[in-house]
């Protein structure tokens, strides 16, 4: 058993006078047996995490430990971490039984247990059919299950999944999901995961840490990453369709300060102590940040909460999708989003009005982006 902690890791890549800074000032802790995901899009420096966990890659800088135990020196193979990554690394010349019956063989696991364990496993990740194959007359998503099967039949302290469903389709995936929760809560291991699509995140992980531009954005529980982005970044990447951002400034209003959107004739109520606080921040310039979720047109039932406000707009695209209806609306030139219900019937041009509850209401600071508690 082993909790993994990074403190201030750094990678810079160079190669020919160019230097690339992957991970910048990386701190993150993952408990014994927890299950972590490392969110982020493509090139925000994931990979480069893991392979520097693994073993895989130099640290530039910083320090990773597991347990107390510092790993910096030493090697992959002293590290006890089963991993699998986007591509394959299967043994060309291998059955696919052979491929998987062959880190148990390295442990000398007797040849009637190790058939039990493949076959047991293969079962679990819906490949008992292709047992008898090469790696080469495989799909991709069979591939990819097969080195995910690599990883999973180790017994090591820590599991690192890198991208390992990227190529399989969304039908299985959901099931793999699924088996490797599960499989999570029977071994109880620590395990990465990483990804750049946020329903596995969301779906398999205790807590997702979010990357951008090398840095660690906010680490959570999806509850978290979802009322209580610290950010705009964060705000905006997790939750489908996006939030909806507006820039805004503060007006001090008659009774109390509310956010007036800077080119829309749409105002934004905050709850009071939070108006307060605002007109006591002195600052000018904010981003409203507001869910498709929790703009509710007028009249529907899930109506928002007693304190809050109104948007009124033009509806511009009614998209059905899948259990729900997505409402692209504009007001004075500026688009944002709505959820209804998948029987909403509003049609291009038509005008509707949007209840909101204040305590929905996100608030940004414009030149930094962050959270304005
Ligand atoms: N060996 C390398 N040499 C130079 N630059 C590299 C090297 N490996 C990665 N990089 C750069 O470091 C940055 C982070 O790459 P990394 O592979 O860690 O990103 P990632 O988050 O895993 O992206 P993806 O989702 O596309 O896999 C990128 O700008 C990439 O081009
Ligand atoms: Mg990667």
């Amino acid at each position: 058993m082993a909790s993994i902690r990074l403190a201030q890791v750094n990678k810079i890549y160079r190669s020919r006078g160019h230097a690339v800074h992957a991970v910048k000032d990386l701190d993150l802790t993952v408990e014994d047996g927890e299950f972590v995901a490392i969110l982020g899009p493509s090139g925000c420096g994931k990979t480069s995490t893991l392979r520097m966990i693994v073993g895989l890659e130099e640290i530039t800088s910083g320090d990773i430990f597991f347990d107390d135990r510092r790993v910096n020196d030493l090697d992959p193979q002293a590290r006890n971490v089963a991993m699998a990554f986007e591509t394959y690394a299967l043994y060309p010349s291998f059955t696919i039984e052979e491929n998987l019956s062959f880190p148990l063989e390295v442990r000398g696991v007797p040849a009637a247990e190790r058939r039990k364990k493949v076959h047991d496993l293969a079962a679990l990740l819906r490949i008992e059919d292709i047992l008898g194959q090469k790696p080469a007359a495989l799909s991709g998503g069979q591939q990819q299950r097969v080195s995910l099967g690599r990883a999973l039949i180790r017994d090591p302290a820590v599991f690192i999944l890198d991208e390992v469903m990227s190529h399989i389709d969304a039908h299985l995936k959901l099931q793999m999901l699924f088996e490797l929760k599960r499989i999570h809560q029977e071994l109880g291991k620590t395990m990465i995961y990483v990804t750049h699509d946020q329903v596995e995140a969301l779906a398999l992980a205790d807590r997702v840490a979010v990357m951008s531009h090398a840095a660690l954005q906010q680490v959570g529980t999806r509850n978290e990453l979802y009322h209580e982005p610290v950010n705009v970044f964060v705000a905006d990447f997790i939750g489908e369709p996006p939030t909806n951002f507006f820039p805004a400034e503060l007006d001090a209003g008659d009774d109390q300060p509310f956010l007036r959107a800077k080119n829309a004739a749409l105002t934004f109520a905050v709850p009071v102590e939070r108006a307060r606080r605002l007109a006591a921040g002195g600052r000018r310039d904010y981003v409203v940040g507001l869910r498709p979720q929790n703009l509710h047109l007028d009249g529907a039932e899930s109506g928002a909460a007693p304190a809050g406000g109104m948007l009124t707009a033009e509806v511009a695209i009614n998209e059905y999708v899948g259990e729900r209806t997505i409402l692209t609306l504009v007001a004075d030139g500026h688009r944002f989003r709505a959820q209804a219900h998948a029987e909403t019937s509003f049609g291009r041009g038509e005008r509707v009005c949007l209840r909101y509850a204040s305590s929905d209401v996100m608030v940004f600071d414009a030149e930094t982006e962050a959270l304005i508690a």
